[in-house]
């Protein structure tokens, strides 16, 4: 059996085509099931459905096979685990073959309307920065030598700013409609972010032959 891990929403959207293009179809829909496991055309594939921080690790110690996660989640899983960057996500058992070039956005810096954080960092203030991505976060100031204080938030952090909580965020940036909506403004481009395809470094091994067609096939059909 080849189980894959991915995350409801746009992960799972827009990774379709490319399970297509392996000839796997997902027999249950993900909006409407409440199953976890969900069975595919292929007898010998199957699709588990984890939140979207879980993909590594289900994928490490593999609960999983393989999985779609995005490039945040997997620089902060490595850094949870003491390192930085890819090379960390690397050294946790994660092969990653594959940017799959799907889910693009970016991870941004942003503030209130008005806040003037280039005078801000030009006077050495201490920041506060809301986010879910701590070590990016972290690292990113660091290399700036901008003092932070860094404040843990798990979602709607746009909210931080607009509510006195912090003077800025670090989140995923799309469309930037949620930005706007809020009265927000990007004031920093810390990095790209797209989906990656992670495999368990044993499974790659015992299951080399069927992993290798579904990675082979992905990254052909890769927009
Ligand atoms: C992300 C991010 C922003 C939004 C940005 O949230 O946290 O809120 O998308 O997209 P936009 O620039 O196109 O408006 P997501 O919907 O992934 O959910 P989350 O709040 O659980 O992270």
């Amino acid at each position: 059996m080849i189980t894959l891990a991915l995350s409801k929403g746009r992960i799972f959207d827009d990774a379709l085509p490319l399970l297509s293009a392996a000839g796997i179809r997902v027999l249950d829909d993900p909006d409407t099931t409440r199953k976890l496991i969900l069975t595919t055309n292929q007898p010998e594939v199957q699709v588990v459905l984890v939140r979207p921080t879980d993909v590594p690790t289900y994928v490490q110690y593999g609960g999983a096979d393989l999985g779609i996660t995005g490039l945040d989640t997997l620089l902060e899983h490595g850094m949870d685990w003491g390192g930085t960057g890819a090379s960390a996500a690397g050294s946790t058992g994660l092969y990653q073959p594959l940017d799959l070039q799907i889910a693009k956005c970016r991870i941004s810096v942003a503030v209130r309307e008005g806040f003037d954080y280039a005078a801000a960092v030009r006077q050495g203030a201490r920041l506060s920065v809301a986010t879910k991505y701590v070590g990016i976060a972290r690292e990113f100031f660091a290399s700036k030598g901008v003092h932070v204080d860094l404040i843990k938030l798990y979602g709607s952090m746009e909210l931080a700013p607009l509510t006195g909580l912090a003077d800025a965020i670090v989140d995923l940036v799309s469309t930037g409609n949620t930005l706007r909506a809020n009265h927000l403004v990007e004031v920093e481009h810390i990095m790209d972010i797209s989906a990656r395809l992670v495999v368990n470094q044993a499974a790659l091994k015992l299951k080399r032959e069927p992993l290798r067609r579904i990675i082979d096939a992905f990254d052909g059909a890769k927009p």
